[in-house]
């Protein structure tokens, strides 16, 4: 990374982020298969999906740039809504457009994995779409492993969308317990 790119790591919140969050998954929605959805997005669609975050103790890592702008930012959240699924969870991470390749994506995946394990996640998992050679390339660089590949899941752009999961154990919890 340019060693002259100041970034600081936050928390994000929706009064402080809101705004930088939404732009930047806009922009991505738009002009990308990496989000399968089609229609710009809201800023009440931020509120349910900040909430839905504090509601499950998930966090949201952001990263600013030397004024305070948020450049980058990841999640986690529910894999899937069965009780057993507990120690699961399913991530993202988005670098605003003008920002990428720089290290900030892996900065971030980073941060996510030491913040999983500080709260006992037993499983990462990404599903990434199967031409985002830039994601990919992140998460297998980072240990995450290949472990399947759901074909023409998606449609967007006129044509069909083949997801690709990639997926990171860890150690914890050390003591996993049903209920
Ligand atoms: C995917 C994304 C998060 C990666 O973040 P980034 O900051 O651009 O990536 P980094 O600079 O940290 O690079 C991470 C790795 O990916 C590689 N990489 C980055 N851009 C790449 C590209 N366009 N093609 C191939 N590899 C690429 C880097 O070389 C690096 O690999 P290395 O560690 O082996 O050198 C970012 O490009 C992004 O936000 N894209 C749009 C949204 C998105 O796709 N999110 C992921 C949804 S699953």
């Amino acid at each position: 990374m340019d060693k002259n790119y100041d970034v600081t790591f936050v928390e994000c919140s929706l009064q402080r982020h809101g705004e930088a969050i939404l732009a930047i998954f806009n922009e991505v929605l738009l002009n990308s298969t990496a989000l399968y959805d089609y229609r710009v997005r809201t800023m009440e669609t931020m509120v349910t999906w900040f909430a839905a975050k504090e509601a499950g103790g998930f966090p949201i890592i952001g990263l600013e740039d030397a004024e305070g702008e948020l450049v980058a930012f990841g999640s986690y959240g529910t894999f899937r809504a069965f009780p057993a699924y507990k120690y699961t969870v399913e991530h993202s991470i988005y670098v605003r457009s003008d920002q990428r390749g720089r290290g900030l994506g892996r900065m971030l995946l980073c941060s996510l994995m030491e913040r999983a394990q500080q709260h006992n996640v037993h499983a990462m998992i990404g599903g990434i779409d199967a031409s985002n050679k830039a994601s990919i390339r992140l998460h297998e660089a980072l240990g995450f492993r290949h472990v399947g590949t759901l074909p023409e899941v998606g449609y967007k752009f006129g044509r069909w969308l083949d997801l690709a999961f990639y997926q990171r154990n860890f150690a914890t919890p050390v003591k996993p317990e049903e209920g």
